[in-house]
């Protein structure tokens, strides 16, 4: 929940009235033009690099290479390290030799040292050093005139880096007071000549560093950027040749496969607040993750810009050959034609960071980026549940009646939510005293009922003396500073407020202290938290965040840090929410704002969207976009946080957010009520079905869910990475995989009679999961839908495992039974997983687990452990098998591990050959077979 609000002076003015028009105000969010960085950056133009590496000065040891760059403009300096990496990565820093002050290199964001592998000259000319980057069959050409360097995977030219010559790295310098050169900009370049752009680049060359505006302060709208330091921005060119495809780069309101911007504003990656975004454009939203990927029928790549500024992303689409590809030529096949996509990052400060990610499948990819950054934090059980929020439930007694709500109804949910108005004037930590008077009552309730709580905790304090959170924050002295050193103020919620400086390692550990249950009254184990606001949100500041020259941790400017800040908030309270139990449970935090590594820390939502079908078909591409690059636990808000909903669109955000990772219902708090029973009977019955079709496949989430923490592998994902040869789904943003057995293609028109499916895969079936109809693949075709309509087809091959007995709440399904149920291919095969244990505790560690395997061949479908150091005692048992797509057998009998031999009834569906097989009665952690004759 955010809003945004206007200025008028230094007052906020805190209207609450609704909002007819829904279009973002742009004019409060910088261009690239407006960005004087990104404005040099960008007027740099594709030719020959002015660097040089000196190879004569090259320095190998077993680890990295270090070889000086050198500026023939301006003759500075700069050292090039490479490392090859264990897994087919490659590491590349470029930084100042002797910067005038250290340039910021991001902490925390990685998970270890990456381990090197060993590299070797194999070969070198005049021009030119060729490695072998370990034990991969991976080569690295340095080129020294003009510097560029080259990946080769055997013959394929796999990628290259400053072949555009986009290499652009400003040094630290010191100021140059005088007024005349200030106005002595550099020509803009003539894209029309290129002769002339070449005699352009030989009289700059010639010519002493000058300053222009915004080098030293920039001026927007209001708000004056100091910049002690100066210019510092960084950026680098890499070409992908064979690559028409590429995506990641979240957070954007874009389409899942990324658009070339020539001729626009870049992708940008800058955390901020954006009330009322607008959708399918490049603008930068809460989060960011300067991961991009590149996918063809041949292989995926991945290149990972380790930086935290302001960064902006330039795509474009090319012809290698026709981009200076030089002697690279001989490894490209067919000559000249070859597609390539370019793509270029620019950050305000920092070093040159980046990791590039070979793959070749896009697994690998998941898991090398996993190496580097973490996998997905497992979610506690229940959060896999549904979800009730609303700004705000108002008071306890509104918290009993919504809670009661869905027992009166039959509907099952696990959460509700309380904003900011439950806490006291804002102050986080507290809770209304009127509002909220017997907080631990309340809690204790929703306990009997084995439900959940969730809190907002934002990391905006108010600035009141009578505020303890405020007092101790401010006597231990670490809130964020202003340039001069005063603490930091700005306006959000609570009226004035101070931003504690969560870069800080101290202020973490207080933090987190603060969500022990005598620090944090009121709260239980069953409460749980949400930090909004984490861009951080400044009603009053420039692009209504943070002075890029306020000061944190160790004298680093904001600028170093904004992209991070988010991350070290949700940081910060999970691990809170870990220590109060004194390291035994697992904790659920949401979080707004997000860099590269949050996945660790919990669950993100895509933000203030609004109750419009666009709105809706977007959630599919931003959470796409979030999966491929580690963050799995992603959902929007159903049924749209601005505006009313119509209650059509209402039902089918419904529809489609069962199907999301993260679930939750959430609305303005200006918009009409929309609890479940509020729109008739008819559709809440439709609202009771899904969700009860959500809760019958926790088992699956969770297990897909223990797959993203141990591999790496997104639980939502585009429909390429499962069949990567597959053309036709490179671009696809209407339906997605859940695993590697389920595709969803949830309806998300208007008054829809029909949708367009396809269903992908050579030789391959489906079933709809509804009807158990069987369909053959490849295939498109129209299907007709009613408003009961989710379209979900389970993949022949697969076996996923249910709990169908509808309950009232996640946890009160524990120990229910499972139904298995096996979609057989052509082969008659079928194989699935499932992941189980407490559902809350870190005992999973110490082995307390089942990893089970079911295996269904030739007739027999077996059951065994995929993981024997696994243990976990459950009475869960099997109730039901479910075969589809089967011939119909003369009997089944069940075998245990012991030898004891018994048949099962079952039925046969002759119309959609289905065997459905009673009572096996094994519990779920046994080894059995089930024998078909
Ligand atoms: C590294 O790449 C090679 C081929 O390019 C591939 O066979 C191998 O599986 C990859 N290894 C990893 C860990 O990704
Ligand atoms: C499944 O079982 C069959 C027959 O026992 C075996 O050949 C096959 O390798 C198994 N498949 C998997 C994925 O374990």
């Amino acid at each position: 929940m955010a809003v945004a609000r206007r200025l008028l002076g230094a007052a906020v003015v805190f209207t609450v009235c609704l909002i007819p028009a829904l279009t973002v105000d742009r004019s409060n969010f910088k261009t690239c033009d407006q960005s004087s960085f990104c404005q040099r950056q960008r007027r740099l133009q594709p030719g020959l690099s002015s660097y040089r590496a000196a190879l004569g000065s090259a320095k190998l040891s077993s680890d990295k290479l270090e070889v000086q760059l050198i500026d023939d403009k301006n003759q500075a300096s700069l050292l090039l390290e490479v490392y090859g990496l264990v897994g087919n990565m490659t590491r590349i820093k470029i930084n100042e030799i002797n910067p005038l002050k250290p340039r910021y290199e991001v902490p925390d964001v990685l998970v270890g040292t990456p381990l090197p592998t060993n590299l070797q000259v194999t070969g070198q000319d005049d021009n030119t050093l060729e490695l072998s980057l370990g034990e991969t069959g991976h080569k690295l050409l340095v080129t020294g005139t003009p510097f560029r360097l080259d990946i080769l995977s055997g013959q394929d030219l796999v990628l290259s880096v400053n072949s555009r010559g986009l290499l652009h790295f400003e040094h630290l310098r010191e100021r140059k007071d005088t007024d005349t050169e200030k106005k002595d900009v550099p020509a803009e370049t003539d894209e029309e000549n290129p002769e002339e752009v070449e005699s352009d680049k030989e009289e700059e060359s010639k010519k002493p560093e000058v300053d222009e505006p915004g080098m030293w302060d920039e001026t927007f709208k209001t708000h004056t950027d100091s910049k002690p330091n100066g210019p510092s921005s960084v950026g680098l060119d890499f070409s992908l040749p064979g690559f028409e495809n590429v995506y990641g780069i979240p957070e954007h309101a874009d389409n899942m496969k990324l658009r070339t911007t020539e001729g626009t504003d870049p992708y940008r990656l800058y955390n901020l607040d954006v009330f009322q975004y607008e959708l399918y454009n490049t603008m930068a939203l809460y989060g960011s993750v300067p991961l991009l990927l590149a996918h063809n029928v041949k292989r995926t790549l991945g290149i990972f810009w380790l930086n935290a500024a302001e960064t902006w992303v330039d795509i474009s689409s090319n012809i290698a050959g026709k981009t200076l590809f030089g002697k690279m030529l001989q490894y490209m096949q067919g000559g000249g034609e070859t597609p390539q996509t370019d793509v270029r990052w620019m950050s305000e400060s920092g070093i040159i960071d980046v990791f590039l990610l070979l793959g070749p499948s896009p697994f690998d990819i998941f898991k090398q980026y996993a190496s580097l950054t973490g996998t997905q934090a497992l979610p506690p059980y229940f959060s896999l549940g549904y979800h009730q929020c609303r700004w705000n439930y108002n008071d306890e007694e509104d918290v009993r009646n919504v809670d009661a709500g869905f027992d009166e109804y039959d509907l099952p949910y696990d959460v509700i939510w309380l904003d900011i108005e439950h806490a006291d004037g804002k102050r986080y930590f507290t809770w209304d005293p009127h509002k909220f008077p017997n907080p631990r009552d309340m809690l204790s309730g929703l306990k009997e009922k084995r439900r959940k709580m969730v809190a907002i905790v934002d990391p905006h304090i108010k600035i009141d003396s009578g505020y303890r959170v405020h007092n101790e924050i401010r006597a231990q002295n670490l809130y964020i500073k202003t340039k001069d050193g005063s603490d930091y103020e700005g306006w959000c919620w609570p009226g004035s407020a101070a931003y504690p400086d969560f870069t800080n390692p101290e202020m973490r550990k207080w933090w987190a202290s603060m969500f022990s249950y005598d620090k944090y009254e009121g709260s239980m184990d069953n409460l749980f938290v949400w930090n909004d606001m984490n861009e951080p949100s400044v009603f009053n500041g420039p692009e209504v965040t943070m002075h890029k020259d306020a000061l944190h941790w160790g004298g680093w400017e904001h600028r170093d840090v904004h992209n991070l800040y988010g991350l070290y908030v949700q940081r910060a309270t999970t691990e809170g929410l870990i220590q109060r139990s004194g390291g035994k449970e697992r904790p659920f935090v949401l979080t707004r704002a997000f860099f590269a590594g949050s996945q660790r820390y919990g669950a993100v939502w895509t933000g203030d969207n609004a109750a419009e079908w666009d709105h809706l078909k977007i959630s599919i591409p931003m959470c796409l976009s979030l999966s491929l690059v580690g963050i799995s636990f992603c959902g929007a808000d159903v049924g749209g946080f601005f505006k009313s909903p119509e209650t059509e669109l209402l039902v089918r955000w419904y529809q489609a957010g069962a199907y999301q990772p993260f679930f939750r219902a959430h609305a303005h708090l200006d918009t009409p009520r929309r609890e479940p029973w509020l729109h008739g009977d008819d559709n809440m019955a439709v609202i009771r079905d899904v969700l009860r079709q959500r809760y019958t496949l926790l088992p699956f989430w969770y297990t897909l869910f223990y797959k993203a923490l141990s591999e790496g592998e997104p639980v939502m994902r585009p429909l390429w990475v499962e069949f990567p040869s597959d053309v036709s789904t490179f671009a696809m943003d209407s339906q997605y995989m859940l695993g590697s057995a389920l595709l969803v293609r949830p309806v998300t028109e208007a008054k829809a009679r029909g949708v367009q499916v396809y269903l992908p895969g050579d030789g391959e079936v489906w079933y709809d999961v509804h009807s158990y109809q069987r369909y053959e693949a490849p295939q498109t075709f129209y299907l007709p839908v009613t408003m009961n309509s989710i379209p979900v087809y389970q993949r022949g091959g697969s076996i996923i495992p249910r709990k169908d007995r509808p309950r009232r709440t996640s946890d009160c399904m524990q120990d229910d039974p499972f139904t298995l149920y096996v979609a057989l291919n052509l082969q008659g095969e079928a194989r699935g997983e499932l992941f189980l244990d407490d559902g809350h505790s870190f005992n999973y560690e110490q082995n307390e687990f089942l990893f089970r395997e079911f295996n269904y061949s030739q007739g027999k479908l077996t059951a065994s452990s995929l993981d024997p150091s696994g243990v976990f005692k459950t009475p869960s048992w099997i109730e039901r098998i479910v075969i589809i797509g089967a011939t119909k057998p003369s009997s089944i009998t069940l075998s245990l591990q012991g030898g004891s031999e018994s048949s099962l009834e079952f039925e046969y569906d002759q119309s959609t050959s289905v065997i459905t097989v009673r009572k096996p009665g094994v519990n779920i952690a046994s080894d059995f077979t089930v024998s078909l004759r």
